[in-house]
């Protein structure tokens, strides 16, 4: 029985799947506090949601999963959230009463790619959509958004910016391109063939060297936009720039995906030599979405993705290998000395779970008090709980704060009243000592 995993699938475990977990958490709060809510969309949709008329992209034409169900219908595994999101909109009329709208999600897509590092055929993406009637002001609000997630994360990633013209400066400027490229076809790749027929702006992201070479002569796509759209993109990048948002221009950024116009980006990350080491989110402006899909034509959208494979590597790369980032760290250790007092530590623990939900650790059977200070050491608890005989004795835990050396008892009878106040003072002190940083604590 072959029961290995597919090809570009991967399990999520141990302390990856807890960083995952990290990240998704940090992440929900700031989305909450720039006022997204949550939203959930099914993992399978009809096709033709995302296999709209004249679409041009890999994404949707070669690389969706694609089935024919039991009824006998076209259905597709999401290769992105964004039209399904737009489509849960419409279909529950959610723009009749609350606007704007603004929706964060996470959770699998699919696409039929090479798999390769950061590359899969299921992948996670973590992402918002903004829908309203058009403000270059929500698009700025997302983009800064954008930025600051990976910032939060001690990540310094930039935005890659630019603007794409609305549908009739866009045509005149691919024919522009199609003029260009015709001479230098028979010098391009077969994929760049295709895109000539079928859209000739995507060329101007084909990843081949040869390619690229012939692309830096091409028409610059500012050159094509209008007098107002000029003016929005200036404004743009000045409110970018008070925001202290650090972004670069890129005349060639034409997104994998054909619902855009206005302003797009992606949010790329350079090695400590400055080289480029690529995307690990991008979003942009669609205008006509919202009314391909038959919802009303006067909202817009804005939104970004994150690849959360990708994220999560390099949170672990800059945030969490830290020295002071202790994952499943417990805050307590309990640890019974004597056979008698095993059971005022499952008392405890558990109560005190039940009031405060502190992560703690706790010993069901005795042990020396060397073995639970190593253990305790060896997770880096700030705190442990220690019951034996004397304390039994004397209805007292002895509660011990490993990270100032001090200790104290406390009467069993009041430990859940005062716990919460005694670690609060504690990691205070501790602090005041330099023992600990309670801002890396809380991440
Ligand atoms: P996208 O650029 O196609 O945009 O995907 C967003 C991110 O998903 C990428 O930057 C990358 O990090 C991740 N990603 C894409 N494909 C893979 C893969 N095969 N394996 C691992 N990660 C991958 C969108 O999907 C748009 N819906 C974003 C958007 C939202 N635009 C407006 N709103």
């Amino acid at each position: 029985m072959n029961i290995n995993p597919l090809k570009g699938v991967h399990d999520l475990i141990n302390d990856e799947a807890f960083d995952w977990d990290s990240v998704i958490d940090m992440m929900k709060k700031v989305f909450n506090a720039f006022g997204y809510s949550y939203i959930q969309v099914p993992t399978i949709e009809m096709a033709s949601l995302y296999a709209r008329e004249g679409d041009s992209s890999d994404v949707v034409r070669k690389e969706m999963y694609q089935f024919h169900d039991k009824g006998n219908r076209l259905i597709s595994l999401r290769p992105e959230f964004t039209a399904g999101i737009i489509r849960a909109i419409i279909s529950n009329k959610l723009y009749v009463n609350d606007k704007p709208l603004k929706y964060f999600y996470y959770g699998p897509c699919f696409r039929y790619e090479r798999p390769q590092a950061g590359r899969y055929r299921e992948f996670n993406q973590i992402g918002v959509e903004f829908i309203d009637e058009p403000s270059l002001y929500n698009d700025v609000e997302v983009i800064r958004l954008a930025y600051i997630l990976p910032l939060a994360f001690g990540i310094k990633a930039r935005i890659k910016l630019n603007y794409l013209p609305a549908k009739e400066s866009r045509e005149n400027y691919i024919q522009a391109l199609k003029e260009y490229f015709q001479e230098h076809l028979d010098k391009m790749c077969p994929d760049c063939h295709e895109r000539y027929e079928r859209n000739a702006l995507r060329i101007l992201d084909c990843k081949v060297l040869s390619c690229q070479e012939i692309v830096k002569g091409a028409p610059k796509i500012s050159d094509y936009l209008s007098k107002e759209e000029r003016e929005d993109f200036r404004f743009a990048q000045e409110l970018l720039k008070e925001l202290n948002v650090n972004f670069y221009l890129d005349d060639n950024l034409v997104r994998g995906l054909d619902y855009y116009s206005g302003l797009v980006f992606e949010i790329t990350l350079d090695s400590e030599e400055g080289e480029s080491l690529g995307s690990i989110g991008g979003g942009g402006h669609y205008d006509k979405l919202v009314s391909e899909l038959g919802g009303p034509s006067s909202l817009e959208g804005v939104g970004f993705s994150y690849g959360l494979e990708r994220f999560v590597s390099l949170a672990r790369l800059y945030s969490f290998s830290h020295p002071d980032y202790h994952r499943n760290r417990p805050l307590i250790v309990y640890a019974p000395l004597c056979l008698d007092a095993v059971r005022d530590v499952f008392d405890l623990s558990m109560k005190t779970r039940n009031k405060y939900l502190f992560r703690s650790a706790q010993f069901y059977r005795p042990i020396s008090l060397k073995s639970a200070l190593r253990f305790a050491n060896k997770v880096h608890a700030p705190f442990i709980v220690l019951i034996g005989e004397d304390e039994l004795n004397e209805n007292v835990v002895t509660f011990k704060n490993l990270l100032t050396g001090r200790q104290e008892q406390i009467n069993k009878d009041d430990y859940l009243n005062v716990i919460n106040n005694v670690i609060a003072d504690g990691l205070m002190e501790a602090e005041k000592e330099g023992k600990v940083n309670l801002r890396k604590e809380v991440r």
